[in-house]
């Protein structure tokens, strides 16, 4: 049976995973999408492994169970905690997580091999983005840093600012000294998806010199591939999108609203319970 007329899913824990849609949307316009975003449970990225593995396979398998044709697992921290257990459990469901693709952007643009990748404490602790960029380049050198006040930054829609840019500062601006000239890393990558949003505020810290790259693009191109390869492009249709969080519409219209750059509606917004 050919689903190419279903819906890609898209998940997240909360409002990042808008960054990877607007990649998706933008790279195919075509495709309809189902976001999820699991904004009551929170943030992942301070809870256990276990945790986390527990509720991202609950929130695939909302999205699976109403019929997509591929899952984007828009979370790193999903993703480096569940992501072979998803894979697993709904083959032959095409399921792609931003770890590698984030990794491979990072790799490519990095000169020096210098990377520091930033993310969430259980992302950064699960060590998937030093290994999954050493296997590109074994010659890098991948210093991870935890960056978890970002997230609640990011839900909260404060993107810039004194307080964003002290936040900043505190997490980097030791590693990106600009007494230390020798040997500097020259390449930062936002591990989190909540965290292309504080590009401008990073700029400004990190210095013109460094390259900051994401995995949006890369995993929308990387999704366009797995569903060509498939057969399953749609074409001559203009792809609608559908949002679904598990608490609190108004706030995910809201903030959603930063994120997309246009106005979602509190009736934009469906309610689910995991
Ligand atoms: N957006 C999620 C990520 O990419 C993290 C947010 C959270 O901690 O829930 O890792």
């Amino acid at each position: 049976m050919n689903n190419s007329h279903l819906p890609v899913g898209v998940f997240d824990s909360g409002m990042g995973g808008l960054t990877v849609l607007k990649a998706i949307n933008a790279c195919l316009p075509a495709e309809d999408v189902t976001y999820l975003g699991d904004t009551a449970r929170l943030p992942y990225g301070t809870k256990g492994r276990e945790t986390i593995v527990r509720y991202t396979m609950q929130a695939a398998g909302r999205l699976v169970d109403m019929g997509v044709k591929m899952l984007v697992v828009a979370c790193n921290t999903a993703t480096s905690a569940a992501l072979p257990d998803l894979r697993e459990r709904y083959a032959p469901l095409p399921i792609l997580g931003v770890v590698e693709p984030g990794a491979t952007a990072a790799a490519h643009a990095s000169r020096n091999g210098q990377i520091v990748v930033i993310a969430t404490e259980a992302t950064i602790a699960s060590g998937v983005y030093q290994q999954a960029i050493a296997r590109i380049r074994p010659d890098s050198q991948v210093l991870g840093r935890a960056c978890t006040l970002f997230v609640p930054l990011a839900e909260e829609g404060w993107l810039k600012g004194s307080v964003v840019e002290g936040t900043a500062k505190r997490y980097l601006k030791d590693i990106f000294n600009p007494v230390v000239t020798a040997s500097r890393p020259d390449t930062l990558l936002l591990g989190c998806t909540h965290f292309p949003p504080f590009v401008p505020v990073l700029r400004r810290v990190v210095g013109g010199a460094v390259r900051i790259v994401d995995s949006a693009a890369t995993t929308a191109q990387c999704a366009r591939g797995e569903l060509a390869a498939r057969g399953m492009l749609r074409e001559d249709h203009a792809g609608v999108c559908r949002f679904l969080t598990t608490d609190n519409q108004a706030r995910f219209a809201r903030t959603g609203s930063l994120f997309l750059g246009y106005s979602l509606k509190r009736s934009d917004v469906e309610i689910v319970n995991l």
